[in-house]
């Protein structure tokens, strides 16, 4: 089963704690949070102030996508904020298999991710420390944003660079997937998906998770 992790950066702000719960009743697993710095992605978002509040009421982990520069900096305080998941760029840090293994030291799962243009070829000496990778199937910064078809075949070689080396960190696919596309990023190899305009402009939360459920064959709910 595929799992779906709504980007709140599309949600409505003013309802924040509405939409979390309204995310949680439709079976999303988990909470997808977008930080960004306006130094590594053109935009700026939140910072661990609103993670921690967010944590207050969320009963699903939240996956947090630090898209910020030099990460090693917050790693302590999006933790202690109380994110599940902590994924930077490789791009944005020099030191990652430190940063990777320090995030780990302090309980929570690490997750490296890259961007479309970086090739997955510079994984190679750090996926078998993490627990997630996320394939950027758009360039970071805003929602809403095409996806870029040629992430299919990164998945799917992604995939079986793991398999020849019997890892098995969770692939993580974020920006542009819908129901329209998310049978072919799950047959490629996907076991995670964000989703944040296609999930929150759906006006049928639910519906959406039901169809996605349906449409990628693990229709339980
Ligand atoms: C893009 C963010 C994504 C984004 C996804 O920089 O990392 O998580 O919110 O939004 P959609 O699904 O609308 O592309
Ligand atoms: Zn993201």
């Amino acid at each position: 089963m595929i799992l779906i992790a709504p980007s709140i950066l599309s949600a409505n702000f003013l309802e924040l704690g509405k939409e979390i719960k309204d995310t949680e009743a439709a079976g999303a697993d988990y909470l997808h949070i977008d930080v960004m710095d306006g130094s590594f992605v053109p935009n700026i978002t939140i910072g661990y102030f609103v993670v921690e509040q967010i944590k207050r009421v969320a009963t699903i982990p939240l996956d947090v996508h630090l898209m910020i520069e030099k990460p090693d900096r917050y790693v302590v305080n999006f933790i202690e904020a109380g994110a599940d998941i902590l994924t930077i760029h490789l791009e944005a840090d020099i030191h990652l298999h430190r940063t990777i293994n320090w995030i780990k030291q302090q309980g929570a799962k690490a997750g490296v991710s890259i961007n479309p243009a970086t090739p997955l070829a510079l994984l190679e000496d750090i996926i078998a420390d993490v627990d997630l990778v996320l394939i950027m199937s758009v360039n970071p910064g805003f929602g809403g944003q095409k996806f870029i078809p040629g992430t299919l075949d990164k998945i799917k070689r992604l995939k079986e660079m793991l398999t020849k080396r019997n890892l098995n960190p969770i692939i993580e696919v974020d920006g542009g997937v819908s129901p329209k596309n998310i049978k072919t990023v799950a047959d490629a190899g996907a076991d995670m998906v964000v989703m944040g305009s296609a999930f929150y402009t759906s006006g049928n939360y639910v519906k959406t998770i039901s169809d996605i459920r349906t449409i990628t064959g693990a229709n339980t709910k």
